[in-house]
């Protein structure tokens, strides 16, 4: 496996799995929009030629924020997304940024369990933030030393 930064080709794909991974997927047009904004940075994680994973974020002033994390179903339990996880880190880190912020919903216990053993920590709460199912959301962060 190995990581890369996402390009063209990889945008049918990411598609595809936001509609497999989530019930409010993000277009092929807006991940698309992404290749051209200075603020992004998405990578993707390759098997051989076959996508099995992606993280997408945005920083403004040293502060980031994870748009997005999939891991394909059938590729789970085998360190993709804590290897996406720890190379955004290390590339956010190397472009200045200092810290780390994403929404997760407090009923999806594995991307829970990810972001605990990433270090991160829980930072606040928004009531009613998901739709569909209507959830709150949780706000973990993690900073480090640039
Ligand atoms: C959350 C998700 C990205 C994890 O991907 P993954 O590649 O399977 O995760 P990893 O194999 O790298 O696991 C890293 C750590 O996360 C935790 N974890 C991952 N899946 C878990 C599960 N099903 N149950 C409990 N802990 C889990 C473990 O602590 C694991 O560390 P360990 O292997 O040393 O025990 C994946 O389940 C997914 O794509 N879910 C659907 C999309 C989603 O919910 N994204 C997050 C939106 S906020």
């Amino acid at each position: 496996m190995r990581i890369v930064l996402m390009d063209e080709s990889h945008v049918a794909a990411i598609a595809e799995l936001e509609k497999l991974c989530f019930h409010d997927p993000w277009s092929e047009k807006s991940i698309a929009t992404e290749l051209s904004s200075k603020l992004s940075l998405w990578l993707v994680a390759m098997e051989d030629d076959t996508l099995v994973g992606y993280v997408g974020s945005q920083s403004v002033l040293g502060e980031s924020d994870m748009m997005n994390i999939a891991v394909h179903p059938e590729h789970r339990c085998k360190g993709i997304a804590k290897a996406l996880v720890t190379t955004l880190v290390a590339e956010l880190a190397a472009r200045g940024n200092h810290s780390l912020m994403l929404e997760v919903r407090p009923s999806n216990a594995p991307a829970i369990a990810l972001y605990e053993k990433m270090g991160f920590s829980q930072v606040g709460r928004r009531p009613n933030y998901y739709r569909n199912p209507k959830e709150d959301a949780l706000i973990l962060r993690k900073e480090w030393h640039i």
